[in-house]
Order: structure tokens, then sequence, then C-alpha cells
């Protein structure tokens, strides 16, 4: 039987999360719903957490005025919760402080290190606490600040260790060269590949001058480097009895901000402890708010439970999902998400399922029309979306059957033709039925929250259920 792993990054508990983070939880949550309908909820794991070792929760718990541990276990508390509350149905929340991720990266680190492929030496350089990583003097801006985060880095001088990451540059081609999947989409496969082909250097894996962090096996003096630490998220999760097998068919989705990270030195570091590397990488884009890049200072941050308060769970993920293809970089616009509610949900797919099931009502008091069986393109090619990550277009399938569903209504004018021809409704009705019966079964996918309503409505195999308001107008 086919798996399914899927996992979200592990973010940052400097703060609480934006609709950023939201986007890439959503979305892989999207993909997860799918492959479990598909293949069965057992056959389908999803991870997201926390990533805690890192010099930013030490400054930010020293700002909050709070002892470091508590200050963690508040926030990746506010995570977890969000998530819950936004309706990410998550598996497993793994924290990179949790003993089980501790006992998996020593675990790794040692097997690396029996490789061979852990060495001490000095490291000069220019390191951004905002990235957490060093910056070449090519990757600053003008101004020789990080372009990220638009601060200088700071100039770090200490004895580290260092991981041989240029001990895999033809490994690691081979991988790219025998999986066109194993990096998408194409775009960012290019420019690593591009970036391999360029040389690798060695990479630093421990600090010793961090406050915080999961302690060197080898010289406790130093801590392992955060994210040589958070990548094994992916692994430890894995640690619970019954998991083992999800490892081989790994997809780690992203954003593009951190492809290198997953899909060179990630990959690079499970060849060298002989763990194969994940199946795939999808690393999808940014987004800007109404033509803005989102930045505190700005003060145009979202917060996902503000925006699912107003106007709920599953306009929140369609109106995110739908803005801009997944893979893409693009606009969420706040005007056009309220438009969307009003023309697409509440206008499109409530108001279609409201009219179809009163006039069932009306004329067939209820009774069960025989539901067109015939195997639906529209399915087939939704099927097809989702399975290419192509969500943007998923939801345009869907749409589009929203539409078809309305223009059957609209041409038959099946309110008049009952009151003529009563059976030649009964077929219409049958034929919206079967519409609204995959509208349904998608909506397990695209609108977790609405559909036990919508599959209420459908009824059973005698009799529609009452009608319901799925999406109440704001305006
Ligand atoms: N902790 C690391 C990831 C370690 S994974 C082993 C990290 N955390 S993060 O919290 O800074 O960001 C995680 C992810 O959030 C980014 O890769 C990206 O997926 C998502 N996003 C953050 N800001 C975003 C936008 N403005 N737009 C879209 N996605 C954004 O990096």
């Amino acid at each position: 039987m086919t798996k399914k792993y899927f996992t979200t990054p592990i973010y940052y508990v400097n703060d609480k999360p934006h609709i950023g983070h939201a986007y890439c939880t959503l979305a892989t949550d999207t993909l997860v719903r799918y492959w479990r309908q598909k293949i069965g909820t057992e056959n389908v794991l999803f991870v997201t957490g926390t990533d805690e070792n890192s010099q930013k929760t030490v400054d930010a718990a020293a700002k909050a005025g709070q002892e470091i541990h508590e200050y963690l276990d508040e926030m990746a508390a506010i995570w977890k919760e969000t998530w819950q509350t936004i309706g990410i149905s998550f598996d497993d929340f793994i924290r990179t402080t949790e003993p089980r991720h501790i006992k998996t990266v020593t675990d790794i680190f040692q097997k690396i290190y029996a490789k061979g492929d852990i060495y001490k030496g000095k490291y000069v350089g220019k390191y951004c606490t905002g990235c957490e990583t060093f910056l070449k003097d090519s990757e600053l801006d003008e101004n020789g600040h990080c372009p990220a985060h638009r601060k200088a880095p700071q100039i770090l001088e200490e004895d580290n260790y260092f991981f041989r990451l240029s001990n895999y540059e033809t490994p690691l081609l081979k991988r790219f060269e025998e999986d066109p999947n194993f990096l998408l989409p194409e775009s960012r496969r290019n420019e690593i590949l591009s970036f391999i082909r360029s040389g690798l250097e060695d990479v630093s894996i421990s600090r010793e001058t961090a406050e915080f962090g999961i302690p060197l096996p080898l010289d406790e003096k130093h801590k392992i480097y955060v994210w040589f630490d958070a990548l094994i998220n992916y692994i430890s999760a894995l640690s619970t009895e019954g998991r083992k097998d999800f490892w081989s068919e790994a997809t780690h989705i992203i954003g593009k901000d951190i492809t290198r990270f997953h899909s060179v030195i990630w990959p690079a570091m499970l060849m060298s402890a002989d763990i194969s590397p994940a199946k795939e990488v999808f690393a999808h884009g940014f987004f800007t708010i109404d033509g803005v890049k989102m930045s505190k200072s700005l003060g145009n941050v979202i917060s996902p439970v503000d925006l699912s308060e107003k106007f709920g769970n599953d306009a929140l993920r369609m109106g995110l999902l739908s803005s801009f293809e997944f893979g893409n970089d693009g606009d969420f616009s706040l005007g056009n998400f309220a438009q969307f509610y009003e023309t697409q949900l509440a206008g499109g797919v409530g108001n279609l399922f409201n009219r179809v099931i009163v006039l069932i009502h009306k004329f067939m008091d209820g009774r069960r029309p025989q539901a067109s069986e015939k195997k639906d393109r529209h399915w087939n090619r939704f099927c097809e979306k989702m399975e290419n990550k192509q969500i943007r277009q998923a939801i345009e399938i869907f749409f589009d059957l929203v539409d078809t569903a309305n223009q059957t209504l609209n041409k038959t004018e099946v309110w008049k033709l009952a009151k003529i021809d009563l059976p030649a409704a009964e077929k219409v009705f049958g034929d919206l039925l079967g519409n609204l019966t995959v509208l349904t079964k998608m909506s397990e996918i695209l609108l977790p929250e609405s559909h036990q309503a919508m599959s209420d409505m459908i009824g059973n195999a005698e009799s529609v259920g009452e009608a319901k308001i799925l999406f109440v107008r704001q305006a």
C-alpha cells in the first residue's frame, strides 16, 4: 500500500504565526487531505512543529523578560493552537527541544562523524542571526546588509566543526539526475543545480558562542548549529512505533527561501549517515499583501486567526490558495479576498447547494432524484492537479463545476420545467445532485469545515437533507 509523509518547515518561535506561515501549512494540509481521501488516513503522516534551538529564541525570551523554557513552552503552544484553530490536521507536532529529537540528532551526528565527514576548523565569516546562516559578500546588498533582514551581519570568528558538504557534489548531482521530481518547481531545480555545479564548500555545523542548543556530542563546549539540528526533525518524528516506513515517501513542503538547506545540505547529511534522501522537496513562493511586502515595520503583518474569525477557516484556506499558483510568487489582496468570499463562496457554491436542495424539496418532496452516475471529468482533472500540487488549478476546477451546475439550473429553468414535465425535471435534478456529490467530495479537501454540511444536504439513498446556508454573506 502506498504511503505518504508530508512535512512543513518547523517554524521559529521568536514570533507568532502570520499568514505567510499559514499559507505553507494550509497548502500542505490540503495536499494531505487529498492523499488521506485517496489512500486512507492511516497511510498518510503529516508533521509540523517548532524550531527552538535558535539564537533568535534566546534574544526573544530575553526581550520578553522570560526564562527560556517558559518562553518556548508558551510560544510552541501558541503555534500549535493557531494551527488547530485554523483547521490544520497535523498528526504530530514536533519541538526541537524534545528528548526524542535530541536523541535522533545525537545519533545522526555520530553516524556522520563516524563516516569521517566532520572535522574541526576555524571560521571567520559574516553571520546573520535573522537567517541563522553565514552570508558570502556576494550575497549582501549594496550597504553590506543581509537583503532579507536589512541588517549588517555580525563578524564571527570562532572554532567550528565542519561538515564535508564538498564530498557530496557528485552524489547530489546524481540524485537530481535520477529523479526530475526530487526538487520542484523546475525554476528552483535549475537554480539549485547550478549552485551545486558551481562547487560546494564545507559548512560549519557548530557554534562555540551559542548560549542555547543541543550540545555537540564530541565537544560539549559547542552547540550544534540550529539548521543541522532542525532538518533532522523530519526523521525524529518517525521514531514513534510504526512510522519507519513513511520515510521513503517523504515530501518536504517548504518556502523557496530555505531551498538550499532542504535540497543540498539535508540530502548530503542523510547520504553521509547512510539514509536515503527524502523523495521530494517542493518549494512554494512568497506573496505580497496588496502589492506590498509583509513586514512588521509596515504594520501589514496579518494574523491567520484574525482572518479566520471574520471569514471562517474554509475561506481563509481557499482565499489564500486560490490567489496564485502554488510554487509561484504572488499577491494576496484583502479586497479581492472579501469579494472572493461574497461571489465565489457565498454567491457561488453556497447559493448553488441551497437552491438545488430547496428545489428538490419543493418539487420532489425531498425525494432523492436518481443521481447521474457518469464518471465526472471534473473529478479526474481535479485529482490530476492535486497530484501535481497545482492547488490553484484544482480550485479552479471546483469553481468550474459550480459554474457548470449553475448554468444547468439557468438553462433548463428547472423550476418552470418541473411544473410542466416533472420526469424531465427529475432528470435535471439528478444531474445537479451528481454535480453536488462531486463538489462535496472535493470539499473534504478544499473546504473541510463545510464538508459535513454539504454531505448532510446531499442526504441519503432515499432523500436529500435540509437546505443550509454554507457561507453567510458579510455585506
Ligand atoms: N526554522 C526554519 C525552518 C526549518 S525547517 C527544518 C525557518 N523558519 S521560519 O519560521 O522563518 O519560516 C518557515 C517558512 O515560513 C518559510 O520557509 C516559508 O515557508 C514560510 N514563510 C515565511 N514567510 C513567508 C511569506 N511572507 N510568504 C510565504 N511563506 C512564508 O525558516
